[in-house]
Order: structure tokens, then C-alpha cells, then sequence
């Protein structure tokens, strides 16, 4: 008898390992009354269900069986409804976990293996197409591997879509003895959480992600740059590397191939900033995480000036799927330049909020339709903020965009990672436009004057409208503020916090005429 158990950091937060120990000893008095019965506690990454985790599972005859959300008060009657018979009489049941409507319409690529493999094993990853790309890959040039990624379509899942395969061609053509493969896993985007979800439900696919990177441009070094606000993620990650260097995926010898790459994750320390690439790599190498001046590109003068891939957890989870099925059965779903999918994260006042995979071109109304169950408040929605602290919040009139990265630019959105955060209409945009900026305030490196200074006026101007302060040439300040940091700011911090603030004036007027109009 097999029962999944999550040992993500969502399942952990609602008490998943409480009720993972008393399923052990449910189960060993279990096996003592039935010695024939062998069960084993398998604990599993989450299917990024996340509205019923702990999300408990069996293994039965005709498939996985699943219980949720489970606490550790239901864990008696769980057990005794007949859980390791996987008997679906418990109120909490929820029949097969394939079948459940959430998982059955999405489009899982990249998570196809998330909830569903043993994280750290191998065995289990090899017995679900697990290191086939890495295989192929093997067999191949440097080159036909990088116009593989090309043929995908693949583009940054970071944040900001630049095409992966020319990255990778970038630092393949760069000569020099040392190349580095950095990825990062600075997950900071308010509402995400993707990153998080691969490395404890599927590490192993960013391992192999990052080798055939290297063994694509010549690199035999990979760091992972990891958040330390990610304490259970850097636990699994280090057990899977461990793994796949005993097993001889990672090393001097990889599958005997006589071709290397060795890989470590290094730890963050909990600034947004580091998130920036080149902000990320002066952190790797050891000192403040100061955004550098491009160019020269990471990916001529990268990680210690050497030519670097510097590519999100995403992007490089993607990459196996694309060796092992070909790059045009990649390219083969989405819209327009948008190729393959993108795990949308469904955040927010949603009822059910977690992991959705899909091909781009779906609308944003139509994904919160299937998936997100309506409100959790069960207030109308007002706004929905796409792509993180960043990105603009979208109203009812745009929610039929599609999501894909052109559509969302028409109408002054980002996609970026993927975020959606989502708010009902008790939300005050004009709070919202002022956390924007205090948001900068906080998180900026400093570096630059219109980032810096200009966020801290961009708080103080807000809060002298909101004060009914001269509103009005303070409104007019704040556009030639947010023109000031778009057009002058070094990076995205400076550079796109404005966004999220236009679209709060713009598109939600009637949360700013109340401090603007004259009260004669
Ligand atoms: P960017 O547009 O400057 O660069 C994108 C990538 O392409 C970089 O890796 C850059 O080095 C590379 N690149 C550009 N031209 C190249 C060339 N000719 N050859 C090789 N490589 C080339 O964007 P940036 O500043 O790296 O990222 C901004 C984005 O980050 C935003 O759009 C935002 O959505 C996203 N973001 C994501 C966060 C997250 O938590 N995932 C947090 C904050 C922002
Ligand atoms: Fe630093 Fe902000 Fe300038 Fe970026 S925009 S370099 S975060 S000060």
C-alpha cells in the first residue's frame, strides 16, 4: 500500500507534517493488526492544488485516490473510513486526483511529474521520462542542442520573454575555458510560486535542466541561486543533487559519457534585488547585490566576467521536456511568438488558488472561470494584478486579453512570471498605487537617482493626494514622476514600478475623485 503524503512547503504550513506523523502511526498499528499489509509513506511534492492540500493520496488498483483537505483531527476517521483500503466513503474524499476537474484541463509540461513522483528519487524520475532529454542530448553537438531550445520557441519564464535559445547561442559562441550555468531561484514576485513548486515536487528536472545547459554551451559549473525564505526547497534540492551525483548524472562522468558538470545551490540573502541578474551574480560572487550596468551581457561577462546562462528555474525546467519530445512538439502549443505553456499561479482573494499549466492564449476570464472558483470573500472581483509587484493591475475591461506576452504589451501589462493576484472590491487602488512605490522604496539597491529618490516621492506625492493636498498638481506630479523613473531607472525595479501605479490611476478613477474633486 503506497499513500502520498506532501512534503511541500504549502502542506507544511497547513500542518501536513502533523498529519503525515500520525498517519505513520496509524499505519504501524495498521500493519500490526494486519501483518500481510505493507504500507510505505511516500512524501510527495504538492500538484500544486494548493485549496486542498494536505492533499492525501493512495494507491489503488485502478489508480491514486485522494483525500483533502486533510487536518490532523480528521486523521482517525480517515483511517478508520477504510484510508489504506483506499475506500472513498470519507466526506474529505475526492476521488481519482487525475480525475479531479482543477488538474484534468490544465496542460502540464513542465509539471507533468509534480505531486506525482517521489521528489529526491531517481528511479522514480527515470520511471516517468526522467533524464530521456538528458539522454538525447548526449548523443548530440553543442549546437543541435541549442537549436533544439530554438526550434521550441522557449522564452524567459522570468519575467521578461527573451528568447532562451539565442541566450544559450550567445554564450556558445562566446570562447573561453569557463562558462557557468546560473540559475536563478530567487522566486520574489508577490503571488508566485512556480519556482518553489519545481524544485520540491520535481528537482530533479532542474538538475537535468541545468546539465544539458551546460553540456550545450560548454559549461561545467551550475549554481542554483536559492532565497533563503525557501528553507524546505533547499532541503530537497540538496538531497536530489546528492542523488544524482551518486546515481552519475552529475560529476566528472556523466552516464559515462566522459562529459562533466557539477552543480550547488548557493543561498540568498532575502532581497528582492538579487532577483535582477546582474544584481544576482555580484551576490554570487560574494558582494552586495548591486545591479550592474548592461552591457556587457551576463552572457559574454557574466558569473566572475565569464560567459553565463542565467535563466530562471522555469526556463531550465522546460528544457528536458523540449530535448526528450523535440522542440517542435514544444512550439506546438500556444499563440503567436508565445510558444509551449506557462504556469499561471492563481493568488490572491480566489477561492482556489494554486497551480495552473497552460499553452498561452487562453484569456485571463476564462482561466479565473475554469479554475479559480470565484472570490474567496465572495465579493465581486475589481482588479487583477499580472506579473508580480511590477505589473499593471488589469480592469474587468481587459480581463478578456489573451494571455500571451504580446497582448498583454498592447494594453501596458506584463505576463512576467506568471503571478496572478487577484482582489475583490473592497480594494482601495489608490493604496494599492502607494504600496507600489513602498514596495520600491523598500526593495530598491539604491544605485540609481530615479529608482532611489523617486520612489520615496512617488510615496510622499500619493499620500499628499490622498491627504486632499493640492490634489491635482500633485496628480500631475506623480505622471512626470512615473515618466522620470520608466525613461531614467537602471533595471525593472525603478523601471517598471510605475506601471502598477498608471494603471491604479488610470483604469480605477473613482478611487482617486474622491481626493481630487473639489469640495466647493
Ligand atoms: P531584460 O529584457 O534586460 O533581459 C532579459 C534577458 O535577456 C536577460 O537575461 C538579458 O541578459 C538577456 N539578453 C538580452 N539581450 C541579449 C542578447 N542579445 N544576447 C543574450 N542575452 C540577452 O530584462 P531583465 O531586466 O533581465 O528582467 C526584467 C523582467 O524580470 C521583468 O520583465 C519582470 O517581469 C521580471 N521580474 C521577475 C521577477 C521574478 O520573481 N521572477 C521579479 C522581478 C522582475
Ligand atoms: Fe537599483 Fe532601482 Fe536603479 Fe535598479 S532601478 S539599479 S534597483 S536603484
Amino acid at each position: 500500500i503506497k499513500v502520498f503524503i506532501p512534503r511541500d512547503t504549502t502542506t507544511i504550513a497547513l500542518e501536513g507534517n502533523k498529519v503525515a506523523r500520525l498517519i505513520q502511526q496509524a499505519a504501524e498499528q495498521y500493519q500490526q493488526d494486519h501483518p500481510e499489509a505493507q504500507i510505505e509513506i511516500i512524501r510527495n511534492g504538492s500538484r500544486g492544488v494548493f485549496w486542498l492540500e494536505p492533499m492525501i493520496e493512495v494507491q489503488t488498483s485502478t489508480g491514486r485516490v485522494a483525500w483533502g483537505p486533510v487536518s490532523p483531527k480528521d486523521v482517525d476517521s480517515l483511517v478508520e473510513s477504510g484510508l489504506f483500503q483506499g475506500e472513498q466513503s470519507h466526506d474529505l474524499a475526492l476521488g481519482k486526483a487525475e480525475e479531479l476537474p482543477f488538474l484534468k484541463k490544465q496542460q502540464r509540461l513542465t509539471f507533468a511529474r509534480a505531486g506525482i513522483t517521489d521528489p529526491v528519487s531517481i528511479a522514480d524520475y527515470q520511471a516517468h521520462d526522467g533524464f530521456k532529454g538528458l539522454k538525447k542530448a548526449l548523443a548530440l553537438t553543442e549546437q543541435n542542442i541549442v537549436d533544439e531550445v530554438k526550434a521550441s520557441g522557449l522564452r524567459g519564464r522570468g519575467g521578461a520573454a527573451f528568447p532562451t535559445g539565442i541566450k544559450w547561442q550567445t554564450v556558445l559562441d562566446c570562447a573561453g575555458p569557463q562558462k557557468y550555468i546560473v540559475c536563478n531561484a530567487d522566486e520574489g514576485d508577490s503571488g508566485t510560486f512556480a519556482d518553489r513548486m519545481v524544485m520540491e515536487a520535481d528537482p530533479l528536472m532542474l538538475v537535468e535542466g541545468m546539465t544539458i545547459a551546460g553540456l550545450a554551451v560548454g559549461a561545467d559549473q551550475g549554481y542554483i541561486y536559492l532565497r533563503q525564505e525557501y528553507p524546505v526547497a533547499h532541503q530537497i534540492l540538496n538531497e536530489a543533487i546528492a542523488n544524482a551525483y551518486e546515481a552519475g548524472f552529475l560529476g566528472d562522468d556523466i552516464c559515462g559519457s566522459g562529459k562533466r558538470f557539477h552543480l550547488e545551490v548557493r543561498l540568498g540573502a532575502a532581497a528582492y534585488i538579487c532577483g535582477e541578474e546582474t544584481s544576482l551574480l555580484e551576490s554570487l560572487e560574494g558582494k552586495r547585490g548591486l545591479v550592474r550596468a548592461k552591457p556587457p551581457l551576463p552572457a559574454i561577462e557574466g558569473l566572475f566576467g565569464q560567459p553565463t546562462i542565467v535563466n530562471n528555474v522555469l526556463s531550465l525546467a522546460a528544457v528536458p521536456y523540449i530535448l526528450a519530445e523535440g522542440g517542435q512538439s514544444y512550439a506546438d502549443y500556444g499563440m503567436g511568438r508565445s510558444r509551449g505553456t506557462l504556469p499561471f499561479q492563481l493568488a490572491g482573494n480566489l477561492q482556489q488558488g494554486g497551480l495552473v499549466e497552460l499553452a498561452f492564449g487562453t484569456t485571463l476570464q476564462q482561466l479565473l472561470d475554469d479554475f479559480a472558483g470565484g472570490t474567496a470573500s465572495g465579493r465581486p472581483m475589481k482588479a487583477i494584478q499580472v506579473g508580480g509587484p511590477l505589473g499593471a493591475y488589469l480592469p474587468e475591461s481587459q480581463w478578456n486579453t489573451e494571455l500571451d506576452y504580446e497582448a498583454f504589451s498592447a494594453v501596458g501589462a506584463v505576463l512576467g512570471h506568471g503571478g496572478i493576484v487577484v482582489f475583490d472590491d473592497t480594494v482601495d487602488m489608490s493604496e494599492q498605487a502607494r504600496f507600489s512605490m513602498e514596495f520600491c522604496v523598500e526593495e530598491s539597491c539604491g544605485k540609481c537617482t530615479p529608482c532611489r529618490i523617486g520612489s520615496t516621492r512617488g510615496v510622499e506625492v500619493i499620500d499628499r493626494i490622498r491627504s486632499k493636498e493640492n490634489p491635482e498638481a500633485n496628480m500631475e506630479l506623480l505622471e512626470d514622476l512615473c515618466d522620470t523613473m520608466i525613461h531614467g531607472s537602471l533595471c525593472a525595479m525603478g523601471g517598471m514600478t510605475p506601471f502598477p501605479v498608471q494603471s491604479a490611476v488610470q483604469h480605477f478613477p473613482d478611487d482617486w475623485s474622491g481626493y481630487t474633486q473639489k469640495t466647493s
